[in-house]
């Protein structure tokens, strides 16, 4: 298996196009399913966790074309509900396809979604919410079997956590459902909304994406559509702490600001200038970063638990003691370990992870262990003297477009071997 090696501690400078964000496009493509016909998506990141989507439509019976960043679903000849099991264990986010299959074919079967690398991921809110919408579900075998042989039928549903991926799910599932849905509690991300878009660019009929309460009015039929996904603001957000741990100054192109007030202002409170004019981010690191209290993840519109782990990478080098909670997931610190082979001084107590700046970093022989902890290792290995070796990089791949060209492409000295 591949492995990337960087030689660090030099400064980067030049201009990155961010990508189409992944957690955006799965859901999209999850919602091609719903289109009778030829939809046509733009945007999206080239990365293995669109590589398995496709899969996944192709086993539903769509014909699927990837031409450079542009997706083309024809969902005419949907004729399966089954997502078969080596599919489902590929990409954790395959419970997507849930509400999808059930709102095109009235059924679906999958293999219960295994834990992933950030602790065991359950699924009951999705579950919940889509027996509220009349659907039978009953796991056997490790399998979840679920159906509505009278259609899905439109209600109340109040989550008891904002989930990204139940909201998701029932969006998906209440298009084509008789009546009307509405979502409380709903999460608030920025994919949420591009679903939302893409849906009723569909003639989906959705209002309230963004907000905590969503509304969706079932229609009989969506038609097939083009649509653009949205830039992906964790992939920025990896970028700009790439930038301010080798206290670089670097370009974005392609972001969306307004996406990312929260992470904004906790690279600001570490002593980066930022400016945006439009779609274009500037960022300016100072010479030493200054130490940031307290980082809290939350639910959007609050910091997101995806851009931890390269806050506390690039934290691991500010002037002083910063700490970070992470509400969202259990075991969202298992990369630590192997952050800290780097000469980083991070300790873990729970939920809380406590970032003693050091000042300097080490190259060491590292692993990722998750796609965002295996982006920190990257991060902190930009910064370290000497040279890093990282292995089971497929973590990264799975969300990262041309990571080492771009980074090379800002002067990294960053190669995959
Ligand atoms: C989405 O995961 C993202 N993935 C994650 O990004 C992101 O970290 C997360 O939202 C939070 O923003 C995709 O969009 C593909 P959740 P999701 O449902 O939908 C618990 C990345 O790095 N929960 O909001 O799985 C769950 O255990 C990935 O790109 C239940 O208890 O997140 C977790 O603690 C990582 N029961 C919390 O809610 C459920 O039925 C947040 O989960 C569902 C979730």
């Amino acid at each position: 298996m591949s492995e990337i090696v960087i030689n660090g501690n030099k400064k980067l400078s030049g201009k990155i196009v961010i990508q189409g964000a992944k957690n955006s496009v799965l859901p999209v493509l999850a919602g091609t399913l719903l289109c009778e016909g030829e939809s046509v998506i733009h945007n999206c990141p080239n990365i293995s966790d669109v590589e398995s989507s496709v899969k996944i439509l192709q086993a539903l019976g769509c014909s699927c074309k990837i031409e450079g960043n542009s997706i083309t679903v024809n969902a005419q000849g949907v004729n399966n509900y089954v997502i078969p099991d080596n599919l489902m264990r590929e990409m954790r986010s395959s419970v997507m396809f849930l509400g999808a299959i059930l709102g095109r074919m009235g059924k679906a079967v999958i293999s219960s979604p295994g834990g992933c690398e950030l602790g065991p991921r359950p699924i009951d809110l999705h579950i919940f919410a889509l027996k509220k919408l009349g659907a039978k579900i009953h796991e056997e075998h490790g399998n979840l079997y679920c159906e509505a042989p009278n259609g899905l039928v439109g209600t109340d549903i109040h989550l008891s956590f904002p989930s990204v991926g139940a909201t998701e799910n029932i969006i998906l599932a209440a298009v084509k459902a008789k009546g009307t849905t509405v979502i409380h509690n709903a999460a608030r991300e920025p994919e949420i909304s591009d679903l939302g878009d893409f849906l009723n660019s569909a003639g989906a009929r959705i209002c309230g994406c963004g907000s905590d309460t969503i509304y969706i009015n079932g229609v009989e039929k969506i038609k097939p559509t083009e649509h653009t996904i949205i830039p992906d603001r964790i992939v920025a957000t990896t970028y700009m702490s790439c930038a301010a741990v080798t206290g670089s100054d670097i370009v974005l192109e392609n972001v969306m600001p307004s996406h990312m007030v929260s992470i904004l202002s906790v690279f600001r409170e570490s002593g980066c200038e930022i400016n945006a004019n439009g779609k274009t981010l500037y960022l300016k690191s100072p010479k030493k970063l200054f130490r940031v209290p307290t980082v809290r993840s939350l639910v959007y519109p609050g910091f997101p638990t995806d851009a931890g782990p390269l806050i506390i990478s690039m934290l691991s080098r500010a002037d002083g003691t910063c700490v970070f909670v992470e509400n969202i997931f259990e075991n969202r610190f298992r990369y630590v370990d192997e952050l800290n082979r780097l000469g980083s001084k991070v300790k873990v107590e729970g939920k809380i992870a406590v970032i003693e700046g050091v000042s300097s970093l080490s190259g060491a022989n590292c692993k990722c262990t998750d796609l965002r902890g295996g982006a920190a290792l990257i991060t902190a290995a930009l910064a370290a003297k000497g040279e890093t070796k990282i292995t089971e990089i497929s973590h990264i791949l799975r969300g990262y477009e041309d990571i080492v060209s771009n980074l090379q492409s800002i002067g990294a000295d960053i190669k995959m071997v």
